[in-house]
C-alpha cells in the first residue's frame, strides 16, 4: 500500500499538527505554515493539545471498559503522547498515509511487539483490515476501539469507509471521532480552513448534526457531541470558552 511521496517543500497536515503540539518532527515549511495558522487562529495550539488530551482520555475510558485493541486511523506523528503509551497493555495498529509520519512511527515502535504502523489510506478499509499487521495484531471477533481523531475533516466523503469499519467491529466496540468545525464561530475559521488547501489535505467543516451523523447506527456514548475538553474531563472545567478548542468529540458504541 503506498501513500503520497514525502515532500519537505509542501506543508503536511501531520507535521503541522506535530509542530502545533511542540513536537520536533517537522520541516521549515511546516513551521512557517503553522505560524500562519496560529496568526489567523491563536487558539490553534491549545486546540491541538485539547484534541490530543481527548485522545488519551478516550483510550483510557475504552481500556477501563475492557478494550485491549485499538485501530488508530490517521494516527500522525507519534511524538507527543501516543495510544500504546496511554494503554501499555493494549495492542495498537496505527495507520497514516503520510510517509514521514509512518517512518517516525516505525522508529518509535521499534522493539514494541504490541504496536505497528501501516502506510495506508484509511478510505481503503479492506487494505487496512486485510494488512499483515492487522491480521497479526487485531482480533475482529473481539471488541475494538477504532479512532478517527482529527482526521475526518480532511475527508470529503468518509461514510462508505466508516460503514465498512463499523461492520467489521464486534459488538461492544467503540468508534471515537474528533472533528474541526465552523460551529466554533471563530472569525478567521474560513481563512484558516482555506490555508489547509495548501497542504493537499483540503479541510472540510461539519456542524454538530453532521458530526453526530458520522456515528450513524451506533449508540451515542454520553455526553454526545461536545467540544473536546468537555468529553469526560479529568478536571473541573476552567473559565475558558470550550468553543476555543475548535474541535468536536463524539463516541459511539456498537
Ligand atoms: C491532525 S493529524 C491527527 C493525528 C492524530 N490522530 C491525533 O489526533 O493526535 C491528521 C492525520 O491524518 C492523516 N490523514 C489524513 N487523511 C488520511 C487518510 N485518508 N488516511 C490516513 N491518514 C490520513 C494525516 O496524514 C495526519 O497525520
Amino acid at each position: 500500500m503506498s501513500g503520497p511521496a514525502a515532500d519537505p517543500d509542501r506543508p503536511s497536515a501531520a507535521r503541522v499538527y506535530d509542530y502545533l503540539l511542540g513536537g520536533a518532527c517537522n520541516f521549515e515549511t511546516d513551521r512557517r505554515f503553522a505560524e500562519r495558522i496560529v496568526a489567523a487562529m491563536p487558539e490553534a495550539r491549545s486546540a491541538a493539545r485539547e484534541n490530543r488530551d481527548f485522545l488519551r482520555r478516550a483510550v483510557r475510558y475504552f481500556r477501563a471498559r475492557g478494550i485491549t485493541q485499538f485501530l488508530d486511523l490517521g494516527s500522525g506523528i507519534p511524538t507527543v503522547g501516543n495510544v500504546h503509551e496511554a494503554v501499555p497493555d493494549a495492542r495498537v495498529l496505527y495507520v497514516d498515509l503520510d510517509p514521514i509520519a509512518v517512518a517516525h512511527s516505525e522508529v518509535e515502535l521499534a522493539g514494541c511487539p504490541r504496536a505497528e504502523v501501516v502506510l495506508a489510506d484509511m478510505l481503503d478499509p479492506d487494505a487496512v483490515l486485510g494488512s499483515a499487521a492487522a491480521r497479526r495484531l487485531l482480533d475482529l471477533e473481539q471488541p475494538i476501539a477504532v479512532l478517527m481523531v482529527s482526521v475526518l475533516h480532511f475527508v470529503p466523503d468518509p461514510m462508505p469507509a466508516i460503514r465498512r469499519y463499523v461492520e467489521a467491529m464486534a459488538p461492544g466496540s467503540f468508534l471515537a471521532i474528533t472533528h474541526g468545525t465552523r460551529d466554533a464561530r471563530h472569525p478567521n475559521n474560513d481563512s484558516a480552513v482555506r490555508l489547509y488547501d495548501e497542504t493537499g489535505s483540503a479541510s472540510v467543516s461539519r456542524d454538530r448534526a453532521q458530526v453526530e451523523a458520522l456515528i450513524d447506527g451506533l449508540d451515542l456514548v454520553e455526553p454526545g457531541v461536545v467540544w473536546t475538553p468537555q468529553w469526560h474531563p479529568d478536571t473541573a472545567p476552567g473559565d475558558g470558552d470550550p468553543r476555543e478548542s475548535l474541535i468536536y468529540a463524539v463516541v459511539g458504541r456498537r
